[in-house]
């Protein structure tokens, strides 16, 4: 099929709304302007994730003192949008008995732990310690579960006394507890990441944890270890009487493009046993940038992904500073039937729509929405390309044809810091089919997020393009402008 080019000029005025952005800074040109970044330092997996008192809590793995991994802490953010951050005190620094690794935060609102009272209800955090000494020495249970607790909403800490609440039974990778309220059993549930599998404890006051089961041995992905689990249930859209339990598990490496991705499996689980209904392997993402992701807990009906941009392969060596790494958009996580299989859409947070305002200069591209819909009766294939005058292009594609979705970020900038991250274009295929379509793209100056569908299949890439990305060129395969619609928001976050 020949392809004909079609610029679109026309960008549809949805508000009437003219925002200034701030000025590219040239000091920090991948700065993200709506995305969460730790002000310096380095950050890894999004930890703590708890929703109180009109805050949504964002705990991190953090070092302060290099921009490479090292003895981590948990930094502290918080925000009533999950758009604008105001970042807090470092929450949990190491101690005797290791550095602060992975974990989730819960709201004790029944004082079940007697770790608060009625009126200040304990914000419980419960991690993972990495005790280096023991792993230094060679032995194998250097890693154990720990808790800490505030009653003045996340802004100071007590470590637990009797720590570690979950010792090691001899596992090297023994890690990254998510721990939710089992409402059936009215009892707390944890899963954690145990090697090559997920285990499952419970507990009456997050105090005292009893094993119940394991899964995953011989399933799913098992390229690399298991890392960062998460338990939830999820009504099934449109069919709210149906619902389902989703785990997702991270793996480094072991992704579909290399290195470090999340998949998930959907089941069932009884609060003793996770059952997986299914055969194949899923994947939360299709990009190589979205690792570790886990959910906010006490939200209510929603469930609220976020994940870490970055991969494992290359995190540590990507050109920015003095900071690495930035949270994703914040997803709102659905379940939804597809054909005759779920899967897990994630869609950004419907507070991302206030962030949105019409674009007025090409310039604002750099913190920018670009919708495209298209698709008609015949098969066609969509291409948004956005690119600079130094030539680097991102490319997004959907062919319905196909149906493969793609994003291509192979001469969207620098690269040359790592062989894996320009190898390939990053792509899924999503089910063929004509009708209408639509590809939300969000970018932030070293950041690209692909949502297919209002995030049934999603890419999350990062870029690093040497100037800004400031023009954009759809094309359609059918030769046919009117079909296609674009419209361009640019989105305001901190920066
Ligand atoms: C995942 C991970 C976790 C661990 C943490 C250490 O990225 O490896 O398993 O708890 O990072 O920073």
């Amino acid at each position: 099929m020949k392809l004909s080019s079609i610029l679109l000029f026309s960008i549809l005025v949805l508000a009437a709304c003219n925002r200034q952005l701030s000025v590219t800074s040239s000091s920090e040109p991948f700065r993200p302007l709506y995305h969460f970044t730790p002000d310096s330092g380095w950050m890894n997996d999004p930890n703590g994730l708890v929703y109180y008192d009109g805050e949504y809590h964002l705990f991190y793995q953090y070092y302060p003192d290099s921009t490479v991994w090292g003895p981590m802490h948990w930094g502290h953010a918080v925000s009533t949008d999950m758009v604008h951050w105001n970042h807090l005190p470092i929450a949990l620094y190491p101690d005797s008995l290791g550095y602060i690794f992975s974990g989730s935060a819960v709201m004790d609102l029944q004082n079940t732990s007697g770790l608060g009272d009625s009126l200040n209800p304990a914000m419980v955090a419960i991690y993972a310690y990495h005790n280096q000494k023991l792993a230094d020495e060679g032995r194998n249970d250097f890693q154990y579960q720990g808790l800490a607790y505030s009653t003045d909403k996340g802004r100071t800490w007590t470590k637990y006394p009797g720590n570690p609440v979950v010792r090691n039974p001899g596992i090297r990778d023994f890690r990254d507890p998510k721990v939710t309220w089992y409402e059936p059993s009215k009892v707390w549930i944890m899963t954690l990441a145990a090697a090559d599998r997920v285990q499952f404890y419970s507990s009456p006051d997050l105090l005292h944890w009893k094993f119940e089961s394991e899964f995953g041995q011989a399933v799913g992905a098992h390229g690399g270890v298991w890392e960062c689990p998460d338990l939830f249930e999820l009504p099934v859209a449109g069919k709210e009487a149906v619902k389902k339990w989703v785990l997702l598990v991270s793996i480094n490496p072991g992704a579909p493009n290399g290195g470090s991705g999340t998949q998930y499996f959907i089941g069932n689980f009884d609060g003793h046993r996770f059952t997986w209904e299914e055969s194949n392997v899923k994947w939360v993402d299709y990009g190589m940038d979205n690792y570790a992701g886990v959910t906010w807990s006490n939200t209510g009906d929603r469930r609220i992904f976020l994940g870490w941009m970055s991969n494992w392969a290359y995190a540590q060596k990507v050109p920015t500073h003095p900071w690495r790494s930035a949270m994703t958009i914040p997803r709102e996580l659905s379940l939804v039937l597809n054909k005759d299989e779920y899967l897990l859409k994630s869609a950004p947070v419907r507070e991302f729509e206030k962030a949105d305002s019409l674009v007025i200069e090409n310039r604002q591209l750099q913190a920018s929405h670009i919708r495209v819909k298209a698709g008609g009766d015949k098969p066609e294939q969509i291409i948004l390309t956005v690119s600079n005058k130094k030539g680097q292009k991102l490319i997004a594609g959907f062919d319905s044809g196909t149906g493969e979705l793609w994003l291509d970020r192979r001469t969207a900038g620098i690269s040359d810091f790592d062989t894996l991250f320009a190898s390939n274009v990053h792509s899924v295929f999503t089910g063929t089919g004509s009708g209408l379509f639509t590809l939300d793209l969000y970018i932030d100056r070293c950041s690209a997020e692909l949502f297919f569908n209002g995030g049934v299949y999603v890419i999350t890439d990062l870029i690093f393009p040497r100037e800004s990305l400031d023009s954009v060129n759809v094309s359609s395969s059918t030769g046919n402008a009117d079909g296609v619609e674009m419209r361009i928001w640019s989105v305001k976050g901190n920066h």
